[in-house]
């Protein structure tokens, strides 16, 4: 990868921040937007922009079938069997609940049981508290080590008779641990249960395919695979998404609507109520463009050799405490530093330019098992360098000598 050339597509990148060169280390809360999805979406409006599915003037027949072609898109990026088993949401967030509320509900009766992981992200973790309190069922949680790694035996172990969903993170968005997804996804369908994978820290690192898979259900968010904000893609097996109750009902989903009766469109736009999320849609096109142009697999392979040289030389340092340490993981480093409250570290190096996350990260139960309540998290994008990293590293040296031990944690 010519990473300048790459830089050169992120307009942000050329931004300062009072006059420091601005690093960007929070590519796993959302990532940079490259100028050709910003450009696709301001052309749009500019000069294109109509509603879909509704109206036959040329405007609207145009996007219309530029909006649809990104379905395409999307199938074709996720490696999916059908155009129809793509659903666009507006995030990981909305396609979570969905799958809860809709499919969740109509399979988990009282009783049942609901399995997640201590790794997983607030999203996939209260739909299913939520479902599993409607329904009197019960939601089982399968332990990490203290390493941060779930093992399949351990998973295996969790499975029941009972179990009717598993719903699990490909990749742990606060400490980076990469899921054996595939073994899982195959032990949970011998025990007869549904899996719903939650690909948010995935689908930028890690090259999908459905068919292989065989997940019932997976989703990703656009906005952190340097696509807009506000746009979720959720893929879910043909049969279940025919036999899914709606989830939101209002217009376009609709067939025929009476006062007494409606019928309802076919999946997947019986999943998309209201006006969509037209412009988001047709941004998403340039940037799947985009990935697929620089490839997928040399932006994780430099996105690994960045995690392992930041990881080298943050474990050299004697103050950081590195918190999850799968040799599988993706371009996350979740640590403290000893003595020092998160938030201070997080704002000393906002003031020098470089954005890192710190707090609960939405997984406060994963912190919880590490017995803590904040982190701090970088995590890598297919902009960053190790330019980057080492001017990091030294500004982590010099917080620690302007702030001994401060405000203990
Ligand atoms: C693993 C994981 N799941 C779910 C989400 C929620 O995504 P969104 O806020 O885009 O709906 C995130 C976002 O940080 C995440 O990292």
């Amino acid at each position: 990868m010519d990473i300048e050339k790459i830089r050169s597509f992120f307009p942000i990148l050329k931004t300062k921040v009072d006059g420091e060169a601005f690093i960007y280390f929070d590519t796993a809360a959302t990532a940079q937007k490259p100028k050709c999805m910003i450009d696709a979406i301001s052309n749009f409006y500019a000069t294109e922009y109509a509603t879909v599915h509704r109206a036959i003037y040329p405007h609207a027949e145009k996007a219309s079938s530029m909006y649809e072609s990104v379905r395409d898109d999307a199938q074709h990026f996720m490696g999916a069997a059908h155009r129809e088993e793509i659903i666009f949401t507006k995030g990981t967030t909305e396609s979570l609940n969905l799958v809860a509320s809709s499919f969740g509900a109509q399979q988990v009766q009282e009783g049942d049981e609901v399995v997640i992981t201590g790794l997983e992200h607030h999203s996939n973790i209260v739909p299913w508290q939520e479902l599993c309190k409607k329904k009197n069922a019960k939601l089982v949680v399968v332990p990490m080590n203290s390493e941060g790694i779930i093992s399949a035996q351990i998973f295996a172990s969790k499975l029941s008779s009972r179990t009717k969903i598993v719903s699990i993170c490909h990749v742990a968005n606060s400490i980076g641990t990469i899921n054996p997804i595939k073994e899982m996804i195959d032990l949970a369908h011998e025990k007869g249960a549904y899996v719903v994978i939650d690909g948010a820290q995935a689908a930028s690192h890690i090259p999908l395919d459905m068919k292989n898979l065989n997940a019932d259900f997976y989703c990703f968010s656009a906005h952190k695979l340097y696509g807009p904000t506000g746009l979720g893609i959720l893929y879910g097996k043909k049969d279940h998404l025919e036999k899914m109750p709606i989830y939101q009902s209002g217009g376009d989903m609709v067939d025929k609507v009476t006062l007494k009766k409606t019928t309802f469109q076919k999946s997947p736009l019986k999943f998309e109520a209201g006006t969509p999320l037209i412009a988001q849609v047709i941004g998403f096109k340039a940037t799947l463009q985009f990935i697929e142009e620089i490839g997928l697999t040399s932006i994780a392979r430099h996105e690994n050799a960045l995690y392992s040289y930041a990881l080298s030389k943050m474990k050299s340092m004697d103050a950081i405490e590195i918190h999850g340490s799968s040799s599988n993981s993706g371009p996350i480093i979740a640590f403290t530093l000893a003595g020092m409250h998160p938030l201070d570290v997080g704002t000393l190096l906002g003031i020098k330019g470089i954005a890192i996350r710190t707090g609960h990260l939405c997984a406060q139960p994963t912190l919880a098992s590490f017995g803590k309540d904040s982190f701090c998290r970088i995590s890598f994008g297919m902009y960053n360098t190790k330019e980057e990293i080492d001017v990091f590293i030294n500004s982590l040296q010099e917080i620690l000598q302007i702030l001994p031990t401060r405000s203990r944690i």
